[in-house]
């Protein structure tokens, strides 16, 4: 089948290059003419496992091509997959839609002459409930035949590919029969491998994308306001973790505690809903979601405080190393890094900041020129009062305790996400401390 998918970034790129390797001829389109051309040549503009042989593959074999123009999109096939972003806006917390109104607005006007019969605009990107009743009727004014379906993505950054291919649900919104048929067939190589679809009404799809997030989320802050009661406790919140998710009703994912969520997605998402049910007259439904947030942003504020305690109660003259800027590992994405903002408060009281990371570097770099990068985690933490771990890249589990408190001045470690063995770094002469966690050494 023919497809476009108008927005390339995360999550476009990603299903573009996907829906071309189950077959069908994909046209990327993006208002950005830097990142068409890099698509174009095969590179993912971005960090995300897999995805580059996969684009490569798909470019080589013609069915991925890539372009800036929506009139070229409107005539290159009947469905059209809208991933553009949905960003917080600045003043309100809601969800600024400005990007999904230009892209359907941009797209309509080409779909009257594009020579199709049923045209059928599949929304992916994160919308408040309503908006694609609101779409479908301005669509309708411009090309009678056209029809707006949503379809949430619930991909997560660093194995975008994997969740693509093997979802574990495909929901799909219509209010046509024919609409749920089309994304069938569309998404029928993984429904044939045992992904189930549900179908729904429009309203419900958008729905379910927020009520998702808002409950990862929750599952997140509740863990972690649990470390707070551990830290007034000196009870151990990994061992509770590990206790509750024990129970099936309960389960373990997303009961990881530490610093918390960041990211492009939970955090504008739970402010988004909130604006949105606060709109609907209906606030005080999703009330609890404002705690969640607090809840979350006060883990950096703790996290901060902790390593001051540990350098001596003043950040003034002290160097510290950072490990980890992305939001989470496996990612280059910066947006609302949880790492990131913490480097940052801490290099306002005053210390100097050196950050390390795999692969957001350069992102990190751009956003934060303040803070100073190192490529290696030895720089990073050359004589510095304390280190902070505080996104869980794989290969900061692996590091020498003992090779790495020989480069320091002072062996202290804050581990913002529990990944690193408190009894192998105090062997090694280090004081390690975690949020919620007794202190080791
Ligand atoms: P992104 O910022 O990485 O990419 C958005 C892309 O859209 C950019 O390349 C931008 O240039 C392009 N764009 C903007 N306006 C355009 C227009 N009028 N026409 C064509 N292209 C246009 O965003 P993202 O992270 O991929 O997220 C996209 C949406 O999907 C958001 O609503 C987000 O909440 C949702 N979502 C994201 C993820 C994720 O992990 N990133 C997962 C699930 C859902
Ligand atoms: C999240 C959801 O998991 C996806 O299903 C959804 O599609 C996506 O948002 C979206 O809507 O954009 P993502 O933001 O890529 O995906 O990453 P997650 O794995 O959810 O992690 C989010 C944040 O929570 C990270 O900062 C991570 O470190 C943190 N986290 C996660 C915890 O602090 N504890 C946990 O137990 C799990």
């Amino acid at each position: 089948m023919r497809l476009t998918v108008i927005g390339t970034g995360y999550v476009g790129a990603v299903h573009a290059a996907c829906m071309a390797d189950i077959g069908h001829e994909v046209l990327g389109v993006d208002i950005d003419a830097e990142r068409i051309a890099a698509l174009t040549s095969g590179r993912p503009p971005f960090y995300e496992p897999g995805l580059s042989e996969m684009l490569m593959k798909a470019v080589a074999t013609g069915r991925l091509r890539f372009t800036t123009s929506l009139a070229e999109a409107a005539w290159f096939a009947d469905t059209h997959f809208i991933c553009v972003g949905t960003p917080q806006h600045p003043t309100t917390g809601a969800a600024d839609l400005r990007y999904v109104e230009a892209a359907v607005n941009g797209l309509a006007p080409y779909l009257h002459d594009s020579g199709y019969e049923r045209v059928l605009v599949v929304g992916k990107s994160t919308v408040p409930v309503g908006t694609a009743a609101r779409l479908a009727e301005r669509l309708q004014a411009a090309a009678p035949d056209a029809e707006v379906a949503w379809n949430p993505e619930f991909l997560r950054e660093g194995c975008a590919v994997q969740d693509t291919l093997r979802p574990e649900r495909i929901v799909v919104g219509a209010r046509s029969e024919q609409a749920e048929a089309r994304l069938r067939e569309i998404y029928r190589p993984l429904l044939d491998a045992g992904t189930p679809l549900i179908g729904t009404d429009l309203a419900t799809a958008e729905l379910v994308k927020l009520a998702s997030n808002s409950f990862l989320a929750t599952k997140i802050s509740f863990i972690n306001a649990m470390a707070e009661i551990c830290d007034a406790t000196g009870a151990d919140v990994l061992t509770l973790a590990e206790a509750m998710g024990r129970d099936s009703r309960i389960g373990p994912r997303f009961l990881a505690p530490g610093l918390g969520f960041g990211g492009s997605c939970l955090p504008k998402d739970i402010r988004a809903f909130t604006a949105r049910a606060e709109e609907l007259g209906r606030g005080e439904s999703v009330a609890f979601l404002r705690q969640i947030d607090e809840i979350n942003t006060r883990q950096r504020s703790r996290t901060v405080d902790v390593a001051q305690r540990l350098v001596g109660g003043s950040f003034a003259d002290r160097n510290v190393a950072i490990l980890g800027a992305a939001f989470k590992p496996h990612s280059d994405d910066i947006r609302d890094s949880p790492a990131l903002a913490v480097a940052e408060a801490i290099r306002r009281r005053g210390a100097q900041v050196r950050v390390h990371d795999p692969e957001a570097v350069d992102n990190a770099r751009s956003a934060y020129p303040v803070l100073q990068f190192a490529l290696d985690v030895a720089k990073a933490c050359e004589q510095a009062d304390v280190v902070l771990h505080l996104t869980e890249w794989p290969q900061y589990r692996e590091l020498d305790p003992v090779a790495l408190a020989a480069v320091v001045r002072t062996p202290a470690m804050v581990d913002a996400r529990n990944t690193l063995d408190p009894t192998a770094w105090c062997s090694a002469g280090w004081t390690l401390r975690a949020l919620g966690r007794p202190r080791f050494g």
